[in-house]
C-alpha cells in the first residue's frame, strides 16, 4: 500500500518547505499561529487545534499530553513531512541548538531517526551511548546529567532500560527531555508516529478499531500506544497469550479479545508487537510454532482483513514469529512508512519543545 499524500498540496505544507526565503522558525510557526490552514483540520481529530494548545515542556510519556497537544504534534509533523522525506532541503529552524541523544540501551532505528530529525532542523547532534562513555565506568546517572548540563546542551533525548529514567533526568536538568523508550514504561514518539501513520491512511480515528497483538506485558510501545489511541477516540482491542497480558490491562480502557481470528474481521489496524525475548526470564509460551499458530499474523489471517485495513509493527520484527514475511511485505503493511513518518514526528516534537516557545514569546503569548 502506498502512502496517501492527502495533505501534500496544502498552503501550510508549502509554507513549511520554503526554508531559503523564510525566517529560521518558519515551519511550525504556521501550525502554531494559523490553525485554520493546517492540513489536518479537515478531519474531526484535528478540531482541537482551533483552541489554545498548552505548550510542551518535556515529552516524557503520552500520559502527560492531552488530546489537543497530540493533534497539534501530528499537524506539525504533517507540515514537516516533505522535509523528513527529503522532497525539500533541511530548514534552519534549530540552528545553534545542541540536541544530545543519550542512549543507554540498544537501539538502531529510534536513535537514527532522532539523529536525522535533529539534523533536518539544522541542530547540532551529540550521540552519547552507554558503551564507550563514562556510564560504563560506573558514572552515576546524576553525574552524567550534570556533565551534559555543564556542556550546555539544549535538549536531551534519552533511552534507558530503567522505567522512569527520563523523568529523573528532567529533575536534574533544566532543558527539555524527550523519552525515546524507558524500560516497560513509555515510548511516546513511537505511539505518536503510529497514530500519525494511521491518520494518514484512515483519516479521523474516532471510532476506528485498532487491534494490538502480542507481548503486551513487556511493551512500552503498547502502553503509550493505547493512551494515544484513547486520546484520539479510537477503539482498542488487545489480543495476547494470557501470560503476556499485563495484570493491570483492565484499567487500560481496552477490550481484551481471546482469539486473534475473532478480532481480525472488524479491525481497521492490526498492530503487531515484537516478542521481547530479552525481557523474558522464563517461558511465557510453549514454543515459537505455537505462538505463530495462535498469535502470529500470516497470509491466511491477512485475507480475513477488510481491504482498507493496515498492518503495523514498531520494529525490529521477528519474521516467522509474530509476523510472516508474506504479511510484512504485503500491500497492506505500512511498516516502512512508520519508519519514514517517525522522522517527521520527531522533528515536530523537537520543534515544539525547542523553537515554539521562542516563537510564542516573540508573539507576546
Ligand atoms: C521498540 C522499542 O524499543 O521499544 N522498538 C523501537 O523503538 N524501534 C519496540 C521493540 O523493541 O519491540
Amino acid at each position: 500500500m502506498t502512502q496517501q499524500p492527502r495533505h501534500a498540496s496544502s498552503p501550510a505544507a508549502d509554507a513549511a518547505t520554503t526554508p531559503a526565503t523564510t525566517p529560521a522558525t518558519t515551519p511550525a510557526t504556521t501550525p502554531a499561529t494559523t490553525p485554520a490552514t493546517t492540513p489536518a483540520t479537515s478531519t474531526a481529530t484535528s478540531t482541537a487545534t482551533a483552541t489554545r494548545v498548552a505548550p510542551l515542556h518535556h515529552l516524557l510519556g503520552i500520559d502527560d499530553l492531552d488530546a489537543a497537544q497530540v493533534v497539534h504534534i501530528l499537524d506539525t509533523a504533517e507540515q514537516l513531512l516533505p522535509i523528513a522525506t527529503r522532497e525539500r532541503n533541511t530548514v534552519p529552524t534549530l540552528r545553534g541548538k545542541v540536541v544530545c541523544n543519550l542512549f543507554l540501551e540498544d537501539s538502531t532505528r529510534t536513535r537514527i531517526s532522532f539523529d536525522l530529525a535533529a539534523k533536518r532542523l539544522s541542530a547540532e547532534v551529540l550521540n552519547f551511548s552507554a558503551k564507550g562513555s563514562s556510564v560504563s565506568k560506573g558514572e552515576s546517572f546524576k553525574d552524567t546529567a550534570l556533565t551534559l548540563d555543564a556542556m550546555g546542551v539544549d535538549c536531551v533525548v534519552v533511552r534507558s532500560g530503567s522505567s522512569g529514567a527520563p523523568r529523573q533526568l528532567a529533575r536534574y536538568l533544566d532543558v527539555p527531555i524527550m523519552n525515546a523508550g524507558d524500560g516497560w514504561h513509555q515510548h511516546p514518539t513511537q505511539a505518536l508516529l503510529d497514530v500519525f501513520t494511521m491518520r494518514r491512511h484512515l483519516g479521523d480515528l474516532a471510532g476506528r478499531r485498532v487491534v494490538i497483538v502480542g507481548d503486551l506485558l513487556h511493551s512500552r510501545v503498547a502502553r503509550s500506544e493505547v493512551q494515544a489511541l484513547n486520546l484520539v477516540g479510537a477503539q482498542v482491542s488487545v489480543v495476547a497469550p494470557p501470560t503476556l497480558l499485563p495484570p493491570e490491562v483492565e484499567r487500560w480502557g481496552v477490550e481484551v479479545v481471546p482469539s486473534l481470528d475473532d478480532a481480525l474481521p472488524d479491525a481497521d489496524v492490526v498492530y503487531l508487537l515484537r516478542v521481547q525475548r530479552e525481557r523474558m526470564h522464563r517461558a511465557f509460551f510453549p514454543s515459537t510454532r505455537e505462538y505463530q499458530r495462535l498469535w502470529g499474523m500470516d497470509g491466511r489471517r491477512l485475507r480475513q482483513l477488510k481491504d482498507h485495513a493496515i498492518v503495523m509493527h514498531p520494529g525490529p520484527m521477528n519474521r516467522g514469529v509474530e509476523i510472516t514475511g508474506e504479511v510484512a511485505d504485503s500491500d497492506q503493511s505500512v511498516i516502512t512508512e512508520q519508519v519514514t513518518n517517525g522522522i517527521a514526528v520527531r522533528m515536530a516534537c523537537l520543534y515544539l519543545l525547542l523553537a515554539a516557545p521562542a516563537v510564542d514569546e516573540e508573539a507576546g503569548r
